[in-house]
């Protein structure tokens, strides 16, 4: 008698494990809401799984210089001045969760 084991590791890829340093929900209404909340100029809205997948696969770096350097419609920044990295990640993940 023998028995056949199948692993199937699940790597399950998130933006970010957590954001201790930032909280996202505050840096989100504070400077995003005006466009992500209801999408102005195809901006992908908060909580928008479907919108967000898409951009999620570009990979965490890509859209972090994507609010940096501005995208389209998005100006530099994202209108938030005092953001760090961890700042944006942390708002990134909470728009798209
Ligand atoms: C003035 C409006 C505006 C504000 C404010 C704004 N965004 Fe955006 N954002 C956009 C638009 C429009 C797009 C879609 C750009 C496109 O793909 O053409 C976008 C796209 C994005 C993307 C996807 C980028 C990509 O590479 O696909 C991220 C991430 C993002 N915004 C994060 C943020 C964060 C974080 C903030 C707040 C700190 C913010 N945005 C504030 C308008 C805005």
């Amino acid at each position: 008698m023998f028995k056949t084991a199948l692993m199937a590791t699940v790597v399950t890829m998130t933006l970010t494990t957590t954001a201790n340093a930032a909280d996202g929900k505050e840096i989100v209404e504070k400077a995003c809401t005006g466009c992500h909340a209801v999408g102005v100029a195809n901006a992908p809205k908060i909580g928008d799984k479907a919108a967000w997948d898409s951009r999620k696969t570009k990979g965490i770096d890509i859209l972090l210089a994507s609010v940096k350097n501005g995208l389209n419609a998005m100006p530099p920044g994202g209108m938030c001045n005092d953001c760090s990295d961890d700042d944006y990640k942390a708002a990134i993940a909470y728009m798209s969760k």
